[in-house]
């Protein structure tokens, strides 16, 4: 079969694999009719998180058919179609148990964090779902049943970026009548976007600088801020009367801006530290709130601002999303129409382009997300 294959930093190519077998009674092989590129596979991409092993097949945001199911699986059966979470969850272990989902102590025999598809030796080494078949481990508590009315795309997103989206706001608390800033118009920022409006936010500040980005959060309710124009604090500040705003860290740790500290001449080869979007938060957050960050941090910061955290009573919460803690209650705002996620995808591609999809989707520009097609 064919599948998108981590060959180093960005290096990636199609290669033939042996299509995936059934290792436990409780996989399921699922046929993929549906796959995304998420910022998350820009870190790995870039080659700067550790335990990314050449061979793995990458992609945690995926759709398909069952073509195929273990002996002890009975909550879905061959032919039907589901959206798989990027986390893998036993569903029995106490994490799981109390619906801490991202943090499941069985499936990741490999390190202290829960496991996931196509993410690195340390969260598991499973093979990803940027392929033409995938085996999902777990099969009785992972995967989510597609209604009939609703096709494979519209539901893809399920898989990752709008529960994460969701998880941003609701980690921040964002209440009715709150004013909310995002910083990041990526996927996550988007549906972060989708959501803090959805929770009754007045108004949603969204900080970028890519124009396609920013005028896609636009269309949808968010407020433009291009901080390659304007300075994110001074307008914030202005806009809410010196009070602050909801923070929610869209971005993560290769954030552009001066606060970025690369130590090295080949930027792609190490860590890309910055704390230029806490280092905006931590000015622009309403005294008392919480920081939701969605984005990821891998590495400690010396120069993390603590002082002034304390000084205005923040708190922060972040990490990854549990994404069955969200995505039935999401699924049905799309099955309403309340939410329709296909208006993010920007680009369709036949699997077999993908190394290009990775290419058009790390530059940004005119792009906002890429879903494949095996
Ligand atoms: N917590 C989770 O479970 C989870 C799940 C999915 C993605 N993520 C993470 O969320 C982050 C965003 O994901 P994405 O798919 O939207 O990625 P993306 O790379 O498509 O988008 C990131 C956006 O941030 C913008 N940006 C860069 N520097 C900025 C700055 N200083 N201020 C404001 N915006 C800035 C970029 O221009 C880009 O549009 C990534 O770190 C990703 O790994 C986390
Ligand atoms: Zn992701
Ligand atoms: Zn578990």
């Amino acid at each position: 079969m064919k599948a998108l294959v981590y060959h180093g930093p960005m290096d990636v190519r199609i290669d033939d694999k042996p299509k995936p077998k059934i290792e436990h009674p409780e996989d399921i092989i699922l046929k993929v009719t549906q796959t995304a590129i998420c910022g998350s596979d820009l870190h790995l991409y870039h080659g700067n998180v550790k335990g990314m092993e050449p061979g793995q097949t990458l992609g945690h945001e995926f759709a398909g058919v069952v073509e195929e199911a273990g002996d002890r699986v009975d909550e879905v059966k061959v032919g039907d179609r589901v959206v798989i979470p990027f986390n893998i969850d036993c569903g029995r272990c106490w994490f799981c148990r109390h619906q801490l989902w991202s943090q499941c102590e069985r499936s990741n025999p490999k390190g202290e964090y829960g496991a996931a598809f196509g993410y690195t030796q340390l969260l598991g080494g499973y093979d990803g779902g940027q392929a033409e078949y995938v085996r999902v481990p777990y099969a009785n508590t992972g995967p989510l049943k597609i209604p009939d009315e609703l096709t494979e795309e519209k539901v893809l997103f399920l898989s990752d970026v709008l529960p994460t989206g969701y998880f941003g706001a609701d980690i921040a608390n964002v209440q009715p009548g709150d004013d909310v800033a995002v910083f990041g118009a990526g996927p996550v920022g988007y549906f972060a976007t989708v959501s803090s409006l959805l929770r009754g936010a007045a108004r949603v500040f969204v900080v970028d600088h890519w124009p396609i980005r920013l005028d896609k959060v636009t269309k949808i309710g968010g407020e433009p801020i291009n901080f390659d124009r304007q300075d994110p604090v001074d307008y914030i500040k202005k806009e809410t009367k010196g009070k602050g705003a909801i923070c929610i860290d869209a971005v993560g740790y290769e954030a552009i801006g001066h606060h970025r500290h690369d130590s090295s001449s080949n930027p792609a080869l190490v860590p890309q530290n910055s704390l230029q979007v806490i280092n905006w938060i931590v000015q622009v957050a309403r005294k008392f709130s919480t920081v939701g960050i969605p984005g990821v941090y891998l590495t400690e910061f010396a120069n993390f601002p603590f002082g002034q955290f304390f000084q205005r009573e923040l708190q922060i919460r972040m990490g990854q999303c549990p994404v069955k803690q969200y995505n039935e209650q999401l699924l049905h705002l799309i099955e309403v129409g309340r939410i329709d996620p296909t208006l993010l995808i920007s680009h369709k591609m036949k699997l077999e382009e993908a190394p290009k999809g990775y290419d058009i989707f790390n530059k940004k520009g005119d792009a906002t997300k890429i879903v494949m097609t095996p």
